[in-house]
Formats: structure tokens, C-alpha cells, sequence
């Protein structure tokens, strides 16, 4: 029974960071996304874990940047990750998922998130047109994904930042 949670992180961010360093390589914290992350906090009450036998085995963090000189709100996706031995059953999908939820609900407009559009496209995630979004450091753009959550993702232009 995988039980799918707010993270609590006094009882989660110590697991949370532990399973990131077991799932990302070296070269991750190298990553554009990564920048953003260093001057946002995420939302405990929107990132969601996975709960198995008492164990953080799946999350989804989730942070809030702006974009554009407009400095429209948005919720930044990531990093996903699922324990090795809790691969093969789309946890990662039903983490974000309910993460996507939350952020609905908590009156977020929109989501970006960089990622796999296969494994993303699941979920409701939609590559942005080409350009529409730029990132302060070197990006793939079609690893660049947005979803609606409130309002409409179509409408993110611009620079995305930190808030
Ligand atoms: C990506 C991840 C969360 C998927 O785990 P999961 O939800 O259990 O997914 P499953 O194992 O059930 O299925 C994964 C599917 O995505 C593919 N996949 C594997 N690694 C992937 C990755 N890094 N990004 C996107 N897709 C991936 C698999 O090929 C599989 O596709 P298929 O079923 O069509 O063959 C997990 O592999 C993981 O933690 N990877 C390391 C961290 C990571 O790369 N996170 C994503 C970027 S933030």
C-alpha cells in the first residue's frame, strides 16, 4: 500500500534528499533547472511523497518562480524521482499528479516543468512552443513542458525566475 502525502519536512526532507542523491548523478546539481531552484524554497504543501512501509520511496517538489517582465506566477515541476526498486509502476506519474492537484487547488495558475515529454505527456504536461519560454542558463527546448492548472499555460512568456 503506497500512500501518496504532503511532504512533512520534518519527517521527509532528510529522505527526500537521500533518494535524490541515489537517483541523480553528479552532474545534476550542474543543471539550469537547479539554478532556479537555489533562490526559490518548495512548497511542503504541494510537493507530494510517496509513502511505502513508513519509507519515502517516490516525491515531486514544486516551487514557485515567475516569468517574464510581466512576472507571471507559475509552479516549477521537479526534481521527480522513485527508489530504484519502486520503478515499473508509474510512481513518479501519480506523485506528480497529485502534486498538479494541489497546485490547482491552491489557486496556481500554471506549471513548467523540464523533462522526458513521453513520460511528462502523461500526465497532462505539453511541450511550450519553441522560444516561448527562456531559462537563465542553457535549456533543450524540447525538454521544455507547461501544463494548466488554474489558468492557462499558453499565456507564460518570457524569462523565467526566481521570484
Ligand atoms: C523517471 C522515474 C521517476 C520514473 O519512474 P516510474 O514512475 O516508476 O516509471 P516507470 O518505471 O513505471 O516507467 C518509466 C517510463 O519512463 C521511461 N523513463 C525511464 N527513465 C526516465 C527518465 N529519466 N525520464 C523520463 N522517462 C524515463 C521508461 O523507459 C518507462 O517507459 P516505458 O514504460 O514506456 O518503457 C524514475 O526512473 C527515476 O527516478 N529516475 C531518476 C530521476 C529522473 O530522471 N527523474 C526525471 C526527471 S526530473
Amino acid at each position: 500500500m503506497t500512500d501518496i502525502l504532503p511532504e512533512t519536512p520534518a519527517l521527509h526532507a532528510d529522505a527526500i534528499e537521500g533518494l535524490f542523491d541515489r537517483t541523480f548523478g553528479p552532474g545534476h546539481f550542474a543543471k539550469t533547472a537547479e539554478r532556479l531552484r537555489e533562490f526559490s524554497a518548495s512548497l511542503p504543501e504541494i510537493n507530494r511523497v510517496a509513502i511505502e512501509n513508513g519509507e519515502v520511496v517516490g516525491v515531486c517538489r514544486v516551487w514557485p518562480l515567475v516569468v517574464g517582465a510581466a512576472r507571471t506566477r507559475a509552479l516549477f515541476y521537479g526534481p521527480v524521482a522513485v527508489a530504484p526498486e519502486h520503478r515499473g509502476g508509474r510512481l513518479g506519474q501519480k506523485v506528480t499528479r497529485a502534486a498538479l492537484e494541489a497546485g490547482k487547488a491552491a489557486g496556481w495558475p500554471a506549471a513548467i516543468l523540464i523533462g522526458a515529454p513521453a513520460y511528462f505527456g502523461e500526465v497532462g504536461f505539453v511541450v511550450a512552443p519553441r522560444g516561448r519560454l527562456t531559462f537563465p542558463g542553457p535549456q533543450d527546448p524540447a525538454r521544455v513542458m507547461v501544463c494548466d492548472l488554474a489558468g492557462e499555460a499558453a499565456l507564460l512568456e518570457g524569462l523565467v525566475t526566481a521570484p
